[in-house]
């Protein structure tokens, strides 16, 4: 037996050291660059948000401004990666799609091969723009319909609400998804930022990082489980059928999307302010179904494993109510987690060392080599 340390799925291992957010799961705590995640749900913009991640502080109105109008500039795609994303098939999942279109913008971005923090920026603060038009223009190609184009006039939220539903929202309405979208900007090292990190380490550049990081977002362990979630509430149903549904589900070891975390023992310190907007959201449409029943799921699991809601569990039905398309759920997770992945992807270039960890070897050994014809 090795006496290397380990832990499987490196639960536990602090794997690098960031000023970007914490992560408190005793007191269900997080803070982005010391700013409680309330705070900033609560009062903040997602522009702000992403500012803070990357630039490290709040920015001022005149660096606001600034910041909205370049990163709104990005908006528009250029005309071949419409048509690359006409070249998907209607079969892929979005974010697949995703994953491709900025593997693609990373191919022709104008400072590819450049990994200074300034050119970096700048990659962020494109891809900041450019993700939210692909996810909603993807969605609409692969529906046979002609992509809605960016309005640099509206804020993130509203603007990508209004690429995806085709019309401008309510205030309430993209209140309410502005803060979903700054509860998903940031986590530590979650897997795909973890993945970006690493893809970095070797100096590979910020899309290849993105890239990898979209790929990770897209599993139902990680960014995937706010689809599943909502796809297990509309398969029960009804609230009435909510409880039997989970402990039938339970008693078959079944996993429920939308609850655990890796983190959070005692709870995610995003519910809370997630689900009081869903609470909201669901008497202003005057639906409270999807909140009844998340209710009583919760209460169930609480009760049976001692098992909490992840923030995905609570987005779920937002979105739902938002009337927004469960296979886009997940992209839009990465057209706010971009954000945080950028500021992960600058600050280990920064201060770069490879990550290359270690692990231990069960295989066999000592095997004599067999000749191909005696085998
Ligand atoms: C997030 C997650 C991967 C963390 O997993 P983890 O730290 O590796 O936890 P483990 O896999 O060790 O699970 C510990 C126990 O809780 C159970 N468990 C974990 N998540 C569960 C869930 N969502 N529903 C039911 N049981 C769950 C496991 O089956 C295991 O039970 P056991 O000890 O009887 O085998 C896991 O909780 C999960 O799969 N959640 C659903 C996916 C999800 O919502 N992901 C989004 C995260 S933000």
């Amino acid at each position: 037996m090795s006496d290397k340390p380990y832990s499987p799925g490196l639960e536990g291992i602090a794997a690098g050291i960031t000023t970007i957010s914490e992560v408190d799961p005793q007191h269900q705590k997080l803070a982005y660059r010391g700013y409680d995640i309330e705070d900033l749900a609560n009062h903040a913009t997602f522009e702000e948000v992403a500012y803070l991640l990357l630039m490290g502080d709040l920015p001022t109105r005149a660096q606001l401004e600034a910041f909205k109008a370049e990163v709104a500039a990005y908006r528009a795609l250029p005309e071949e990666l419409i048509s690359l994303l006409r070249l998907c098939p209607q079969t892929a999942h979005p974010m697949d799609t995703l994953r491709t279109a900025v593997s693609f913008l990373g191919a022709s971005d104008p400072d590819a091969g450049d990994n200074s923090h300034e050119a970096n920026l700048r990659k962020a603060k494109r891809l900041l723009g450019q993700i939210p038009t692909i996810v909603a223009a993807a969605y609409h190609i692969k529906n046979g319909r002609e992509p809605i184009a960016p309005r640099p006039d509206l804020g993130h939220a509203a603007n990508l609400l209004y690429m995806i539903l085709g019309a401008e929202q309510d205030e309430f309405n993209v209140k309410v998804f502005d803060a979903s979208l700054i509860l998903y900007a940031e986590h530590s090292f979650n897997a795909s930022t973890f993945t970006a990190r690493v893809i970095t380490s070797t100096l590979a550049d910020l899309h290849a990082g993105v890239v990898g990081a979209i790929g990770a977002l897209k599993g139902a362990l990680h960014g995937g489980a706010n689809e599943r979630a909502m796809e297990t509430m509309l398969k029960i149903g009804d609230p009435e059928k909510a409880e039997q549904w989970v402990l039938d589900a339970l008693a078959r070891k079944e996993r429920l999307m939308g609850f655990g975390h890796r983190v959070y023992r005692w709870g995610d310190s995003r519910v809370p302010t997630m689900t009081r907007l869903a609470e909201q959201l669901s008497r202003r449409v005057g639906n409270m179904k999807w909140h009844t029943m998340a209710t009583i799921i919760r209460n169930v699991m609480e009760r049976e494993k001692g098992m909490h809601p992840n923030v995905d569990f609570p987005c779920g039905y937002t979105y739902y109510l938002l009337g927004l398309p469960i296979e886009l759920y997940t992209p839009i997770f990465a057209a706010s987690r971009i954000a945080g992945w950028a500021a992960h992807i600058i600050e280990q270039q920064d201060n770069n060392r490879l990550i290359r960890p270690d692990c231990l070897y069960e295989g066999q050994r000592g095997r004599t080599w067999v000749p191909i014809e005696q085998r």
